[in-house]
This record gives C-alpha cells, sequence and structure tokens, in this order.
C-alpha cells in the first residue's frame, strides 16, 4: 500500500519505518527540513536501538522515503496517517491541537481520490470529528474517511512494540476503512496481535485511558514507597508480592522519582481537562498529576535531609537525565524540575547520559555534561542515580569512588543496600526503610 506519515517524530518515524518493513511504500513529511534531509542521508535524528539499520536498509529497497512536500506526498498516498505531536496547551492542561488542524486543513485542498486520514496521534475524544468537519469543507464524503489507531509504542522498544503489539486499535464509522486497515495490519495480526475495531470515539479514548492508568500504578506504588521508608519495609518485596497477582501485573510497579516523557504528563492532563468539558471530574487521574508533581519535590527535600541541607559548593552527579532508559527523550523528565533547584541552591552538578549533553540543561548555571561516567564521579559529594540505563546497573563501585568519600542516591533500586555495607560509602535507595 502507498502510505504517507505526517510528522517524522518517535511516533511517525518508527511507524513509517516499520510499515516500510513490512513491503508498503513509505513517505515521511516533516515541515523540519534539517530532520528531512538528516534521514535523507540515513542519519537518524533520535536515539531509538535499531532504527538505523531499518532506515538504511529500507531507502535502499525503495520502499521508503524522506520529503517536506506534504502536497505531493498526500496526492500520491492511499493512507495518510498523521503523527504531529499534541502538546499541553500554553497556560492550562488541554491539548494544543493546532499542530493536528494546520495538518487537516493542508490536507483538505490535496485529496484527489479517496484517501484514509487516520490519527495516530493521541487526541482527545471527538478530534476526528473535527478533522472529518475540516475536511468536508473542501470534499465529499465519499472521498475521504477519518479513522482514530492510537499508537502504543515505547521509546527505547518502539521496534519490538510496533513489530509485537499487545492490540492494534482501529476506531473507524465505517466498513471500508476498516477493512483496508485490517489488511495492512494484517503481517502484524498473523504473528499474533489482537486487532480491535472500535468507535473512532472509542479508539480515542482507549489512548488516554491506558496512560492515565499506567501512570496511576507508578504514583499508587510511588505513594507506597513512601510509606514503606516510614516503616522499616522494602518497596520491592511489596511491588514483587502483589504483582504477582494476576489481577494486577507486575510492570510499571517499580518505585522511582516522578513520571514523566512526552506522553503521561500531557496526557493525564489532557484527559482530565476533557472531562471537565464533559462536566465529569476525574478526581483519580487529577489526584495522581498533584501526587506525581509533588513526587520531584519530596525527592528534592529527601537530597536536601541527606546533604545535612548544606547544598552550597556541594558537587553532585547525575548519571542519567532522560526521564526513562533506552531514550534520549528529556521532555518533562524529573531531572528538569531537580538539577535546576539543586543549582539554584549553590549545587555544582555534572551529569552523565548515555545519549549525550542535552541542550535543556545548557543554560543552567553550574551545570556541565561529562562524558564518562568516571569523569562524572570524579570529585562527587553525592551521585544520584536518576535513569535506568544498563550501563549503571553493575559499576565497579570500589575502583569508581577508590579513596574518596562518596554518597550513593539511588533512585531506581539497581543495587542492594547490602552491597554498600563494609564499604566508605553511604547509599540511599527507594522506599527501603
Ligand atoms: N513519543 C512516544 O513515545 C509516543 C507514543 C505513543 C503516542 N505518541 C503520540 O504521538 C504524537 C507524536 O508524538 P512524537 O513523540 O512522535 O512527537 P515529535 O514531537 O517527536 O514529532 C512530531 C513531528 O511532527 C512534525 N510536524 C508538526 N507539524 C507538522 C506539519 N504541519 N507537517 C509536517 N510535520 C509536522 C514536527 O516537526 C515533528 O518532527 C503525539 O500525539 C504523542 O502523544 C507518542
Amino acid at each position: 500500500m502507498k502510505l504517507c506519515m505526517i510528522g517524522t517524530g518517535y511516533v511517525g518515524l518508527v511507524s513509517g519505518v516499520c510499515f516500510s518493513d513490512l513491503g508498503n511504500h513509505v513517505i515521511c513529511v516533516d515541515k523540519d527540513l534539517t530532520k528531512i534531509k538528516k534521514l535523507q542521508h540515513g542519519k537518524i535524528p533520535i536515539y531509538e536501538p535499531g532504527l538505523d539499520e531499518l532506515v538504511k536498509k529500507n531507502i535502499e529497497n525503495k520502499k521508503l522515503s524522506f520529503s517536506n512536500d506534504l502536497k505531493n506526498s498526500i496526492k500520491k498516498s492511499d493512507i495518510i496517517f498523521i503523527c504531529v505531536g499534541t502538546p499541553t496547551k500554553k497556560g492550562g492542561g488541554s491539548a494544543d491541537l493546532s499542530q493536528i488542524y494546520g495538518v487537516a486543513k493542508e490536507l483538505s485542498k490535496s485529496i484527489n481520490k479517496y484517501k484514509i486520514i487516520v490519527t495516530k496521534s493521541t487526541v482527545p475524544v471527538t478530534t476526528g470529528d473535527e478533522i472529518e468537519k475540516i475536511i468536508l469543507k473542501f470534499n465529499s464524503k465519499n472521498k475521504f474517511s477519518v479513522v482514530s489507531n492510537p499508537e502504543f509504542l515505547r521509546e527505547g522498544e518502539a521496534i519490538r512494540d510496533f513489530i509485537y503489539p499487545d492490540r492494534i486499535v482501529v476506531g473507524s464509522n465505517d466498513k471500508k476503512s476498516n477493512k483496508i486497515l485490517k489488511s495492512l495490519y494484517s503481517p502484524l495480526i498473523t504473528k499474533g496481535a489482537k486487532y480491535i475495531n472500535t468507535s473512532r470515539r472509542a479508539a480515542e479514548l482507549i489512548k488516554y485511558a491506558s496512560n492515565a492508568f499506567l501512570a496511576t500504578k507508578i504514583t499508587f506504588i510511588n505513594e507506597l514507597a513512601n510509606l514503606c521508608e516510614k516503616t522499616k519495609i522494602n518497596i520491592d518485596d511489596i511491588s514483587i508480592g502483589i504483582g504477582l497477582d494476576q489481577r494486577i501485573g507486575s510492570r510499571f510497579l517499580r518505585a522511582g522519582p516522578a513520571y514523566g516523557g512526552s506522553c503521561f504528563p500531557k496526557d493525564t492532563k489532557a484527559i482530565t481537562s476533557t472531562a471537565d468539558k464533559f462536566s465529569t471530574n476525574l478526581s483519580i487521574i487529577k489526584s495522581v498529576i498533584k501526587s506525581n508533581e509533588n513526587r520531584s519535590k519530596l525527592l528534592l527535600n529527601r537530597i536536601y535531609e541527606i546533604l545535612n541541607n548544606k547544598v552550597k559548593n556541594k558537587k553532585i552527579s547525575f548519571l542519567g537525565v532522560t526521564f526513562k532508559a533506552n531514550t534520549d527523550d528529556m521532555r518533562d523528565s524529573s531531572s528538569l524540575t531537580m538539577i535546576p533547584a539543586l543549582s539554584k541552591k549553590g549545587a555544582i552538578i555534572s551529569y552523565y547520559d548515555p545519549t549525550g549533553n542535552k541542550v535543556e540543561l545548557n543554560k543552567i548555571k553550574n551545570v556541565s555534561y561529562s562524558n564518562s561516567v568516571t569523569k562524572c564521579l570524579d570529585k562527587a559529594d553525592l551521585l544520584i542515580i536518576h535513569t535506568e540505563w544498563n550501563d549503571f546497573k553493575s559499576l565497579d563501585f570500589s575502583k569508581l569512588i577508590k579513596n574518596k568519600k562518596i554518597t550513593i542516591f539511588d533512585m531506581r533500586n539497581l543495587y542492594s543496600p547490602q552491597k554498600f555495607i563494609n564499604k566508605n560509602i553511604k547509599y540511599f535507595s527507594i522506599g527501603r526503610g
């Protein structure tokens, strides 16, 4: 099939590349010309394991191409996937849909034959109805279908998640578009993926409900970790003990910093805002948002306590600054709350991240990037393990910290406290009283 992905970010690029690998002809479009030029030369603008090989292979096979010519790319394609960003509106909690509606307007003028317009971006309930209205201004109803096909891939595992999804959700209000999409996804259905066809509005809500539920799970275990600290219980025992109950499940039950990333923070806010619009109070999700916002403050207070409230001129090293491992995505990472607050109090911060220097931290006073764990730890008073990269799971501390007095705050519980008992290292972690 001939596909066009509009928006070549984490979602558009990964799904476009994977669709091309399944044998379709895919044009990935972006308005960011620098990004498109890089991709045309086989250079990947994001960190995603395995993606570069797939891009190269499918460019060579002439299944995949990159363009900034939206009109022509739409004309050449049968199915158009909208994969642009839906960030939080400035000064509010609702989703900013300007990129989505901008694309819908451009699309409406380039429909030369029947097209399926698929929203892969995460959009609030009724957005599909609005897109349809915009396109109907210039086109008759039989010229197009608007479908919702939310994406559930996780950064860092994106290719695997795309090829072996738990489920594929397609929300369509007509049979024709559902039949075509089911056939597009048939190679994945054959491999065992469950295909669910719902109404368009239901598909839109499924995506938000999934993210809100996962954010709730993380926040639930983070709050329980606070209780464990006060009652001398190990939170890891609680996670195992409840996670083995199949009704609960063990994933997303690891205590740690506040959840971040490009999805959970904005999507929890957007779903409560949608509910408010329809005069429904999603009070559980509202308290999850509040608890998560407090989490970074709570962990900051923990850092101050560890340093006996003497933060000025203390050398603090962060290992990992992204919101999770295997991604370079800094959006809403809890490090972006903690590092500026520590810098304001006079700390001198160095950080190491396997995905390199971060522009988001460039302008913060006394914050510098080190290009190795060893350099990052040089002269540190406090080491904070912020992100759970495999690279940080088996560090040789006796070598790294030789003859130095250092305190470790392991925000991901990567190590057992026992490991440090007879060493010159003070070790703190999460929810282990
Ligand atoms: N990142 C994830 O892990 C993830 C997972 C599932 C769903 N989503 C959802 O998918 C959507 C996209 O997320 P993302 O992380 O890929 O965003 P992103 O910011 O990485 O990419 C969006 C891209 O769209 C481009 N764009 C914007 N307007 C355009 C236009 N008019 N024409 C062409 N290109 C345009 C931007 O230049 C950018 O490259 C969001 O709604 C997000 O919530 C993201």
